[in-house]
């Protein structure tokens, strides 16, 4: 089965190895969230999500060696029903964390409301946005303590939006277009809200960026969305030159010759956050640039990386290039790294200039 590509240019296309699945990096700044902390996030993010796509992508790597004429049926099935459980998870878990987030570098403040067209559709298909919004929480309420999604989609063949049941990652109304989906499954709130599914349900309804939720819409019913840059991390360098993938980065460490330079850049008040980095990297202060950048080299390939790819490194990388450096920053940062498994090491501040 082919995986459908959400709406975005991120990561970068130029590289993949065939039939790989990148991820997609974190959009929401998960330590700014309304009620949902950045430790419940972050854990969902890579260890569910990112487990969902590791293991979507081991299995496209074993089902690319099957021999289809002696295979017995019971492999075939397993591996089969695994892809499609797999890539259900992957692409329902991006739709879901897509669709929360402030706008540029603010939080979400919980008044959001639905984009004009969405919420006039919203009106024809549930009466009004209060309607479609009762039943849409009652229906994620009603799961909890089981698991499942919770999804407003829409289905060309009905003509409306419908929102629906989902018992698990595979679940789904045929040819619907999923527009927002809300993980019911406890990996998604216990940390933060223990047993308290109700109070999780609340929390997202106050984390949503309606934006793309309705680009997702339109794209859904086959307006063209062009909206590329909704589905950017803020403050990313816009240029798809000027980025690289964890998929890409990773391959580079581990194949080629030309091992680009790996800086890790923090805030000073961001490394209580931190805990490791990419082996061989070395760790600075966006601060004080004008002082580590006269120890890079200009002949080999720079790559930088900071905690989910946001405006830390886009800002230092489109500096870098300014001043003609090969630099690149790494789409989705260290966490985007940690969702694909790449290693690292204990976080060594020992090249860390004093904070500015
Ligand atoms: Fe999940």
């Amino acid at each position: 089965m082919e995986v459908q590509t959400p709406p975005s240019s991120l990561p970068s296309r130029q590289f993949a190895a065939p039939g790989t699945v990148l991820v997609r990096p974190l959009l929401l700044k998960p330590q700014w969230m309304n009620g949902l902390s950045e430790r419940l996030l972050v854990s969902h993010y890579v260890n569910n999500y990112g487990g969902a796509l590791r293991r979507l992508n081991a299995i496209r790597t074993r089902l690319a060696s099957v021999d289809w004429t002696r295979t017995p049926g019971f492999e075939i099935n397993g591996l089969k029903r695994e892809e499609l459980i797999a890539a259900g998870s992957v692409i329902l878990h991006e739709i879901y964390f897509e669709s929360l987030g402030g706008y540029g570098n603010d939080p979400p403040n919980g008044l959001e409301e639905p984009t004009a067209d969405l919420a006039r559709a919203l009106e024809r298909d549930f009466g009004s946005v209060a309607a479609w919004r009762a039943e849409f929480t009652a229906m994620a309420k009603a799961l909890g303590g089981g698991s499942g999604w919770t999804i407003l989609a829409w289905s060309e063949r009905l003509g409306r939006l419908i929102n629906h049941w989902a018992a698990d990652h595979a679940h789904g109304l045929p040819s619907a277009t999923p527009v927002l989906a809300l993980d019911m499954y406890e990996h998604a709130y216990h940390l933060d809200f223990g047993a308290n599914a109700a109070g999780y349900v609340e929390r997202v309804m106050a984390n949503l960026n309606w934006q793309r939720i309705g680009a997702r819409y339109r794209m859904a019913i086959g307006e063209t969305a062009g909206e590329d840059e909704l589905f950017l991390p803020y403050g990313a360098p816009p240029q798809e030159e000027a980025r690289i993938s964890a998929e890409e980065l990773k391959a580079t460490l581990d194949h080629d010759g030309r091992r680009p330079l790996l800086l890790d850049l923090c805030l000073p008040k961001d490394l209580p956050r931190r805990t490791d980095m990419l082996v061989g990297a070395t760790l600075h202060a966006p601060g004080a640039l004008s002082r580590w950048i006269e120890e890079l080299p200009r002949d080999r390939p720079i790559a930088v990386y900071c905690i989910c790819g946001f405006q830390v490194s886009g800002t230092a990388v489109t500096e870098l290039r300014r001043r003609g450096y090969d630099a690149k920053a790494l789409a989705g940062g260290i966490t985007a790294w940690h969702a694909i498994g790449g290693a690292t090491k204990p976080l060594d501040t020992s090249s860390y200039e004093e904070a500015r």
